[in-house]
């Protein structure tokens, strides 16, 4: 006998805040279904308008009164609570005084890690290790879950071709292929082996879709793309966190072609739930229902309502005063079908019935604080830190330093010195993050046996413009020199007395992120200068980067330069085991090096297009070749690719082929090389990409170690989406195979696609 919902979550709320025991088995879908349905048959559309609502809870005084009379009348979900006890707080008052007593779900930007923090997405996406982003990922979700949460606003997967938009920081970069494996491992991580399983939280990949091609490169702004780009670059990440189950999407912001995205039926019912048969549920971003009116798109906030839902949109992010509560007038004045809402909220219901919130709707406020504070989750992070560096330069094997040899060492840069921004942005003072400066990682490995000397030199600059998150996002401390040459001059003595300089420079967390788009790739404020300076003196000097996206440094000769993003709560041990050596760089760059804003886009993926010969000095009055090409990166060993083959010369439309190459370690030291399979496409129904990324394997070697590694091309890798007939593709035709260390490897073999 089916026992309602209702009287399941009546009895949790009987019962004492006590983890209960979840349903023996998971639900199928027809119980799911069914159960759902039960509860929708009894709400009025009042309550049906107020289960698609998610609306935020920043803990403004003032406000509790409103929020627990919203609760009482049975909002579906808040975002922005992250202390267990409050999310237990409104849970209860949910379960035991709203009519129905549907538990609450909670959503939050776990971007990056909750109190342990990861190094930023496009770090990770630069570790090019899928299996290690999924093992992070799990640890976010645990710590988010034992807070209460149980919904990310994560992945995000937008690819970024322009590093002017500050969101490249959230995301895998340039490469569809990348981007698809980093954004299907994060969706696994987050959600375990199914939506509700202990311990994982689901997954809302974001922002779809587009969103990183905004013009100009500045946040919010339209989009304007082409199908094939839409469908050779802009959404296979999608489609790839969609099949690996993503419970949920979080639709963009703005206009797609001039639709904004969050009305734009073609995108969320046609190609999402038509054609890729999603079954979870579909937000907008924040306020994005109620912008649907500034767009020039609604006429007003009911029109706003209506058109959203229409386009298949279940759920409005609102701040407050949501569009959303003008649906039931919207229904019976016949604007709105409701079984339009019905959809909608039924599949808010499913979800919280997989998460097993009816059962279970409390967190164990004890656990949350121990989980939180796990040794090995910040191992894990240390780890994640070490395997996303990217070693840019190491001239003369300045690296790694040998600490034996050292009597002192200069830390030079307030970059150095701020754990706030090495834990980069989307890392929130609630979530009570664990803090370490690189500054901090290099003092505790060199204890008392080599002097280290530090020297902040000039003020780091702080964000334009600050936004409603900067104010849960606030820095908390940075060192703050005199801004007048003093800092320098201390800095350039710092390094005169040592026997080598440490230079951290790059972009403070809040010029990097939403709304934190840069028309420069400069050094913010003076650190060119302080670079400049402390490399005039003659001294070694390390580089070591605070960056989510390309930076313009001028072409400074310091002997090496070692990308270590926003490397995270363990970033400092991290820092510090790299630049000695107890940990070895094998990172690579998920983006192209442009040289300057002036030259964006620059992929490498590109065209050939029309070739006058000369394909990298496209600019009368300089290179356009990029400072380090996609996918590239050194270690502290050397490696050689060789004897490149293939199994067949000759493979039918839809067969596949397999390419095999040997890796031998040819340095002295255990390190990872990333073997990069790149095919070109000779000729076909459409002109293709001088290369494309078709696959990668992260492996370590040992010191003359030899490993053949192999790769499959098949369909899904050699078919494209082609403008002229509106449809995936495969031509029959001669694609060129590559593999190496990156983008630029020469290609070393061929096969033809032909019907037999
Ligand atoms: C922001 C972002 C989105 C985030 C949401 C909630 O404006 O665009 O990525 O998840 O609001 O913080």
């Amino acid at each position: 006998m089916m026992i309602g919902l209702a009287c399941i979550a009546a009895a949790a709320a009987g019962a004492a805040a006590q983890a209960r025991p979840a349903p023996a088995a998971p639900l199928d879908e027809q119980q799911v279904r069914a159960r759902a349905d039960a509860l929708l048959a009894q709400m009025t559309p009042d309550e049906k308008a107020a289960q698609i609502v998610t609306q935020f809870n920043m803990g403004i005084p003032g406000q509790e009164k409103a929020i627990d009379e919203s609760v009482a009348k049975g909002i579906g979900s808040f975002l922005f609570v992250t202390d267990p006890k409050e999310t237990n707080r409104l849970q209860r008052i949910t379960v035991e005084r709203s009519r129905l007593h549907i538990p609450l779900l909670f959503g939050f930007d776990v971007i990056h890690g909750w109190s342990t923090i990861f190094p930023v997405p496009i770090g990770q996406a630069a570790s090019w290790d899928p299996a290690m982003i999924e093992r992070n990922q799990a640890i976010a979700a645990a710590e988010a879950r034992s807070a209460g949460i149980h919904w990310a606003f994560a992945p995000m997967v937008d690819i970024a071709r322009d590093p002017r938009w500050g969101r490249i920081v959230e995301g895998a970069g340039e490469d569809p292929y990348l981007g698809s494996a980093v954004a299907a491992a994060q969706v696994r991580g987050f959600q375990g082996p199914r939506i509700g399983a202990p311990g994982h939280i689901i997954a809302g990949p974001k922002h779809f879709a587009g969103y990183g091609a905004a013009l100009g490169g500045r946040d919010y702004d339209e989009v304007n793309l082409s199908d094939s780009e839409l469908w050779n670059v802009y959404l296979p990440p999608f489609k790839a966190a969609v099949d690996a189950g993503a419970g949920n999407i979080m639709a963009a912001y703005m206009g797609l072609n001039g639709i904004p995205a969050a009305g734009n039926r073609w995108l969320l019912t046609d190609v999402l739930r038509k054609q890729w048969g999603f079954q979870g549920w579909v937000v907008s971003d924040a306020n994005g229902v109620q912008s649907l009116q500034t767009h020039g798109f609604a006429t007003d906030q009911a029109d706003a309502a209506a058109r959203a839902i229409g386009a298949g949109l279940d759920m409005e992010m609102a701040f407050a005063g949501p569009a959303f509560a003008k649906l039931p007038a919207a229904v019976a004045a016949g604007k709105v079908d409701q079984a339009q809402v019905d959809a909608a909220v039924r599949k808010v219901l499913e979800a919280k019935i997989r998460m097993g919130l009816f059962e279970n709707p409390y967190v164990d406020e004890a656990g949350a604080a121990q989980l939180q504070r796990n040794p090995a989750h910040l191992e894990a992070a240390r780890i994640a830190a070490e395997r996303s560096a990217v070693l840019l330069r190491n001239e003369g094997a300045l690296l790694p330093l040998d600490r034996a040899k050292l009597r002192s060492v200069a830390v030079i840069g307030g970059l150095a010195d701020s754990p706030r921004d090495s834990n980069g942005p989307w890392v929130f003072k609630p979530t009570q993050p664990v803090l370490q400066s690189i500054l901090q990682g290099i003092r505790t490995k060199l204890g008392n046996r080599t002097e280290v000397k530090y020297a902040p030199g000039v003020i780091i600059p702080k964000r334009v413009n600050a936004s409603m998150i900067d104010s849960m996002n606030a820095d908390l401390r940075r060192p703050e020199p005199k801004d007048d040459d003093s800092g320098i001059a201390e800095a350039v003595a710092a390094a005169r007395s040592a026997d080598v300089a440490v230079v951290v420079v790059g972009e403070p967390q809040g010029m990097i992120g939403e709304m934190a788009s840069r028309s420069t790739f400069d050094l913010p404020g003076r650190q060119q200068d302080l670079l400049d300076a402390v490399v005039a003196t003659g001294k070694p000097v390390v580089v070591l980067l605070l960056n989510g996206r390309p930076l313009d440094l001028k072409g400074t000769k310091a002997q090496a330069i070692l990308d270590l993003w926003y490397p995270g709560s363990s970033g400092g041990d991290a820092a510090a085991n790299l630049l000695f050596g107890d940990a070895v760089p094998g990172g690579k760059l998920p983006f192209t090096w442009v040289r300057n804003a002036a030259q964006v886009p620059l992929i490498y993926a590109h065209l050939t297009s029309h070739d006058a010969g000369h394909a990298d000095t496209r600019y009368s009055n300089e290179s356009n070749a990029p400072v380090y090409p996609f996918g590239y990166g050194l270690s502290y060993s050397t490696f050689a690719f060789s004897n490149l083959r293939l199994d067949r010369p000759q493979v039918a439309p839809g067969g596949a082929v397999t390419v095999s190459v040997d890796l031998r370690n040819t340095g002295a030291r255990t390190a990872d090389e990333v073997a990069q399979l790149y095919i070109h496409q000779r000729s076909g129904t459409a002109a293709r990409p001088v290369r494309e990324l078709e696959g990668f394997q992260r492996v370590t070697l040992k010191p003359g170690e030899v490993r053949t590694l192999t790769f499959k091309l098949g369909p899904q890798e050699l078919r494209y989406w082609n403008a002229a007939v509106r449809d995936w593709v495969q031509d029959e035709t001669t694609f060129d195979v590559a593999v190496g260390a990156d983008s630029t490897v020469p290609f070393a073999g061929s096969f033809d696609v032909r019907r037999q």
